[in-house]
């Protein structure tokens, strides 16, 4: 058993010398080490190579010819499978014969490819490949490995799967990382700037990071017609200093997009409270003082925080906004006036008298911009809110509130 371990990691190193060979013909020249893993092995040949004995048992009564083509049309079968699976992983095509780089840019379609995840240039490829396990390295293989003591065999065994573990891991590691770069460079690129989409984006253009993307992108030369097909034209010769380039324009465009998502919002806030805010009798609140400053600035930044809140938690987000920017809509300095109408002291009495004078420059307001107005005191006002709306504004006013009152009794320089 312990002899199919090591034809398995014999077959997965010349597997890897042979496709790095081939791929560094077709890429000119440049070294390539090829497929996912760090190390000098491709274990989906050392599969292959087993599999091809395994077979090669069960078909022996059949001549040559026609072992050969179920050989063939199982390395096939097995491309296609690992094809789609690391598919399903990665969420990327790691190799496309219908559109396969040749010598950099070039391109070429290869004939009868399914998907193109397998072709017939490609299986005629693993039948030559096949032929060439079967008679020219099995024999010495064979016995090469008989002639290892089996105590050898067992550390190497133990040493390889070592070695496996830990490049898989750290290997599935970065190709997930990619994975979730080239989402997210083509999410920026469309337009889809979320908040999630710039944290990620920011901790993946580390240069650190960056740097490592440089493994898959010379692996598979599939994922730089991705990238740059989501990025833009990739220089001839692939290097560190297109990715660089990517990373200095995602850090520069990112503060930007943020500020542009923030006027996006500051926008959308005005233009549900411009109606209310542009009125003259608003603008008087201007100069009526109130906690720090006064009850403009403090009903602009509940108004403000509720909106942003609303949004979040999808409450209705017009009346939220409405509402917060009269809660507090009286024309007195509340320390020192007393309404004589009112018995009650201002805490009590001045959601009643906000919503009064709102009627009366505003005319009707909905039930839920009357109870946000009228509940924002609440537990002093003892009825609690009706609405999810009245709670959030409620809430709000609060804490700016406390914020703004600490601010008040600070000395000028250190507020803000
Ligand atoms: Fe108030
Ligand atoms: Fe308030």
């Amino acid at each position: 058993m312990i002899q199919y371990a090591l034809f398995f990691i014999i077959y997965s190193f010349a597997g890897w010398v042979v496709e790095s060979m081939f791929r560094s013909l077709v890429e000119k020249g440049h070294p390539v080490n090829s497929g996912f893993l760090m190390g000098p092995f491709i274990p989906i040949y050392g599969f292959g190579a087993l599999s091809v004995m395994a077979i090669g048992m069960v078909t022996a009564p059949y001549p040559f010819p026609a072992q050969l083509v179920i050989f063939t049309l199982f390395a096939t079968a097995l491309e296609y499978g690992t094809s789609v699976l690391l598919e399903k992983i990665f969420g990327m095509k790691l190799w496309d014969y219908s559109n396969y780089p040749i010598y950099g840019r070039h391109h070429v379609r290869f004939p009868l490819n399914i998907n193109g995840r397998v072709c017939l240039f490609f299986s005629l490829f693993w039948a030559g490949l096949i032929s060439f396990q079967i008679f020219i390295l099995n024999p010495p293989v064979t016995r090469f490995i008989s002639m290892v003591p089996v105590r050898i065999q067992y550390i190497v065994l133990f040493v390889f799967l070592v070695y496996l573990g830990v490049d898989l891991y750290f290997s599935t590691q970065l190709y997930l990382r990619f994975a979730g770069f080239l989402k997210s460079v083509k999410q920026l690129q469309m337009g889809k700037v979320t908040k999630e989409l710039q944290t990620r984006l920011q901790l993946l253009s580390s240069n650190r990071i960056m740097h490592t993307f440089l493994r898959p992108l010379r692996a598979f030369p599939h994922l730089r017609d991705q990238l740059s097909s989501a990025w833009g034209r990739m220089p001839k010769g692939m290097n560190s200093s297109y990715l660089k380039d990517i990373r200095k324009v995602i850090v520069e465009k990112l503060p930007q997009l943020k500020k542009k998502n923030k006027t996006g919002l500051l926008k959308e806030f005005f233009a549900i409270g411009s109606t209310i805010i542009k009125r003259p009798e608003y603008q008087q609140l201007k100069t009526i003082k109130h906690h720090d400053k006064d009850i403009y600035t403090h009903n602009l930044n509940v108004a403000w925080i509720s909106f942003l809140l609303a949004k979040k938690f999808h409450l209705h987000v017009e009346e939220v906004v409405k509402g917060a920017l009269l809660h507090d809509f009286f024309f007195y300095d509340w320390r020192t006036f007393r309404d004589k109408d009112y018995l009650l002291p201002h805490g009590f009495s001045h959601p009643t008298i906000s919503y009064k004078n709102a009627v009366k420059v505003y005319g009707k307001l909905t039930l839920r911009e009357k109870d946000i107005i009228l509940k924002h005191m609440w537990p002093l006002t003892v009825i609690p809110p009706r609405y999810r709306e009245s709670f959030l504004v409620s809430m709000v006013d609060k804490a700016l509130a406390s914020v703004e009152s600490v601010k008040a009794v600070l000395p000028e320089s250190k507020r803000e």
